[in-house]
C-alpha cells in the first residue's frame, strides 16, 4: 500500500480545514504516515456551493452511503455533524472493516459506546479527538498516556463561547445581553445560541470525558446542566472582589458512591490555573492520583485547530491499517451509579438583600448551622436598604445548601436570596 484512500463526509469549516491541512503538510504527513494520504471522495449535502479547497469537482457527491460502500475508500473521516446519518454511516463503515475518525461530539456523546463496540468487534479504529475541545489534545492523553493513572476529577473551560462572554463581562464590565451579541459578531455564537449558552454543547463534551477518564457508559442526559444566562455584572464583580472568576465548568468526578458529570457557572480562585483562561480559549484540568495536577490549554474549536486534532487521528488510523495493526480500543466500558447533584459537594458563593438590623446576622447564621452549612466568610455590602450579606461556606453538601436556602427564604430580615454560585478549586 503506498497511499490510503480517504473518504470525507462533511466539507464545512472543519472537513474543509482538514483537506487545506492534508494538502498543505502533505509531506510531513506522508512521512509521518509511512504512506501518502490521499482525499479521494468528499460527500456533502449541496454540491453547488462554492469550496474553498484544492480538489478536482469530480470528487465530491452528496451521496454519502455511497461512498461509505465504495471499495475504494480505506478510512471514512466524518465532518458533517448531527447523529443522523452520521450514526448509520460511521456503523457501516466500521462494519466494512474502515477505521473512522470523527469531529462528532453530539454522536460521540449520545451513542459512543454503542460505536466503541461495532469498532471493537470489526476490529478497525474509531478515533474522536477532534469531538472534545477542538484543538486541545485530549482524548489521547486520557486513554493512553494516563491509563495507568487512577483519575478523581477532570474539570474544563470546553466552550470557547461562554468564555468569551464571560471573560467579556468581567473585564470590560459588559452585560450578558451585550457580550453575547459581540459573541455573535464575531461568529464565536450562533445566531440561536441556546446550544452554547445553555451548557449543552458542555454537557456532551463533558459525557465523553468522564466515559473516557472513567472507563463507565456515561448517557449525556445524566449529565447535570446549568448555562451563564442567569449571571450577572453584580456575579461578576462581586467573585472578582472576593478574588474569584467565574467560568462554564464542566467536570467529571469520581466521589464516594459514584461518579458525578455536571456543566455549571462556578466561582474558581484567581490563582487557579483555569481562571487565567481568557477569550474563547479552553483549558482542562485533571486531577490523577499519581499523577498530580494537569492542564492542556489551546483553541477549542475552529477549522484549523480541529483539523489538526482530526489529522493526528487520522495518521494513526492509517499506521494502523497498514500495518494490520488491531485498532485501538476503549476498553470494556462499566455501568456506574451516577450521583445526582443533591449528592455531590463544593463551596458556595450566596449573596443576600438583608434589612439593616440588629440581629439579622444572629438569625442567618443560625439557619446555616441547623443544617450543618458552616460559613467560611462574611461581608457586608452597602447600608440601610442596599444592604447586602455576601457568604463564601466550607464545602457542604447540594442537598443541605438547598435546604438552607428554603430555610432562609422564611427568615423576615431577609428580603431576597440573590445570587447562590458554586465554588471550586479552592478547597485547600
Ligand atoms: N466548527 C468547529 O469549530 C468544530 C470544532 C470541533 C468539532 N466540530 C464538529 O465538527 C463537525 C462539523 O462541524 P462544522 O463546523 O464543520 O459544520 P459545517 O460547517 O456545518 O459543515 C458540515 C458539512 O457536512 C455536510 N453535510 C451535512 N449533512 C450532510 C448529509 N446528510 N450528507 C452529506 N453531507 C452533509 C455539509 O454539506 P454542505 O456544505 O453542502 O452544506 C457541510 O459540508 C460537527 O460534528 C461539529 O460538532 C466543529
Amino acid at each position: 500500500m503506498n497511499r490510503v484512500r480517504v473518504g470525507l463526509l462533511g466539507c464545512g469549516n472543519v472537513g474543509a480545514a482538514l483537506v487545506r491541512l492534508i494538502d498543505e503538510h502533505a509531506d510531513l504527513i506522508t512521512a509521518r504516515a509511512g504512506v501518502a494520504i490521499e482525499i479521494t471522495r468528499v460527500a456533502v449535502r449541496d454540491l453547488s456551493k462554492p469550496r474553498d479547497v484544492k480538489l478536482p469537482a469530480d470528487r465530491f457527491t452528496d451521496d454519502a452511503a455511497s461512498l461509505v460502500r465504495d471499495t475504494d475508500i480505506d478510512v471514512v473521516v466524518e465532518t458533517m455533524g448531527g447523529v443522523d446519518p452520521a450514526r448509520a454511516l460511521i456503523t457501516d463503515a466500521l462494519r466494512a472493516g474502515k477505521p473512522v475518525v470523527t469531529a462528532n461530539k453530539e454522536l460521540v456523546a449520545r451513542h459512543g459506546p454503542e460505536l466503541f463496540t461495532t469498532a471493537a468487534e470489526s476490529g478497525v479504529d474509531l478515533l474522536f479527538e477532534a469531538s472534545v475541545a477542538g484543538g486541545i489534545q485530549l482524548m489521547r492523553p486520557l486513554r493512553e498516556s494516563l491509563a495507568g493513572d487512577r483519575i478523581h476529577r477532570v474539570m474544563g473551560i470546553v466552550n470557547g463561547t461562554t468564555n468569551f462572554i464571560l471573560t467579556r463581562m468581567s473585564e470590560d464590565q459588559m452585560s450578558f445581553a451585550d457580550a453575547l451579541a459581540e459573541a455573535q459578531q464575531l461568529g464565536y455564537a450562533e445566531p440561536d445560541p441556546t446550544a452554547d449558552v445553555e451548557g449543552e454543547d458542555a454537557a456532551s463534551k463533558a459525557a465523553i470525558i468522564a466515559t473516557i477518564a472513567f472507563g463507565a457508559r456515561i448517557a449525556v442526559d445524566a449529565v447535570y446542566r446549568e448555562g451563564i444566562a442567569g449571571i450577572t455584572e453584580d456575579d461578576i464583580n462581586s467573585a472578582a472582589i472576593l478574588g474569584y472568576a467565574v467560568k462554564l465548568l464542566a467536570v467529571a468526578e469520581e466521589l464516594d458512591g459514584g461518579i458525578s458529570v455536571r456543566v455549571h457557572p462556578a466561582m474558581i480562585p484567581v490563582h487557579h490555573p483555569l481562571a487565567s483562561v481568557r477569550d474563547a480559549f479552553n483549558a482542562v484540568f485533571i486531577e490523577g492520583e499519581a499523577v498530580g495536577e494537569l492542564m492542556l490549554y489551546g483553541r477549542g474549536a475552529g477549522g484549523g485547530p480541529t483539523a489538526t486534532a482530526l489529522s493526528g487521528d487520522l495518521i494513526d488510523a492509517v499506521k494502523n491499517l497498514v500495518s494490520g495493526a488491531k485498532g485501538a480500543t476503549i476498553g470494556d466500558l462499566v455501568d456506574r451509579s451516577m450521583l445526582e447533584i443533591s449528592e455531590t459537594e463544593s463551596q458556595f458563593y450566596l449573596l443576600m438583600e438583608v434589612a439593616d438590623q440588629p440581629g439579622v446576622l444572629a438569625a442567618i447564621a443560625n439557619v446555616f448551622g441547623q443544617h450543618g452549612v458552616s460559613i467560611k466568610s462574611m461581608e457586608q455590602r452597602g447600608m440601610g436598604d442596599d444592604a447586602r450579606l455576601v457568604f463564601v461556606t466550607h464545602r457542604a453538601r447540594e442537598s443541605a445548601l438547598s435546604a438552607t436556602l428554603d430555610s432562609l427564604r422564611n427568615v423576615d430580615s431577609v428580603h431576597r436570596v440573590g445570587s447562590v454560585l458554586r465554588v471550586l478549586g479552592d478547597e485547600n
